[in-house]
């Protein structure tokens, strides 16, 4: 597929953003969405409302510094985003968001098990959650980063999610099915505990999946 020009990517940002609160899986400014792009990373600023969004308003962060441009201050997240895309080559996209169920069993300190095949698109079988550590830290890159091992996607504890993806609609959708597998396990937790699936079923799942595209995570080091 050929990669999307920088404008493109701009624009793909604003329309992410604005999706993650019509269909509700976010709510004000409190979710940020990041694309790879040359030596950095293209980023939704701090604090502006999506639909005031412009393209020139989308933030640039050099990886190898954390060096930023552009017309506001990058998301106030930007680091786990920056090291999340200099670590992993398989990752292109970062979808940061609070969604409801999410942020639930974060609060709870629960992460999700394999009570559904679906989790086999998070890399295995669990999403992790990561403990807490306040927002826009370096603590909080380094404690998402080491619980998301192996993963396409982990929890904050009392605070939200994180999805990603080797394009901005691959993180997009795995960050709504995230939110999906916690609303179904918050349901499971109503009337009981799920039977959940074994690593080698979910295994056998990824592997089946291998076909379609949905790679394994590549986690550097
Ligand atoms: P911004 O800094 O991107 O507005 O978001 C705040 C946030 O997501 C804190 O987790």
């Amino acid at each position: 597929m050929q990669e999307p020009t920088e404008l493109e990517k701009r624009q793909s940002i604003i329309d992410h953003c604005r999706k993650m609160n019509s269909s509700g899986l976010n709510q004000g400014v409190s979710g940020n969405i990041s694309i790879r792009h040359g030596d950095g990373m293209l980023i939704s600023p701090t604090s502006v409302p999506y639909d005031a969004l412009t393209p020139e308003a989308i933030a640039f962060v050099r990886l190898g510094d954390g060096a930023a441009s552009g017309p506001f201050a990058p998301s106030s997240e930007w680091r786990f985003h920056r090291d999340i895309i200099a670590r992993r080559r398989d990752v292109n996209a970062v979808v940061h968001a609070h969604p409801n169920f999410c942020t639930v069993l974060g609060a709870m300190g629960y992460e999700i098990p394999a009570m559904s095949y679906m989790i086999n698109i998070f890399g295995g079988p669990n999403i992790r959650i990561a403990p807490y550590a306040l927002y826009g830290t370096q603590e909080l890159s380094d404690v998402a980063i080491a619980a998301m091992k192996g993963r396409h996607g982990v929890l904050l504890a009392n605070h939200g999610m994180i999805a990603v993806g080797s394009s901005v609609e691959q993180a997009f959708w795995r960050a709504e099915e995230m939110e999906t597998l916690a609303r179904l396990y918050h349901g499971c937790l109503q009337i009981g505990t799920p039977v959940p699936l074994s690593e080698a079923q979910v295994q056998e799942v990824i592997d089946k999946n291998a076909a379609y595209g949905l790679g394994t995570p590549e986690d550097e080091e």
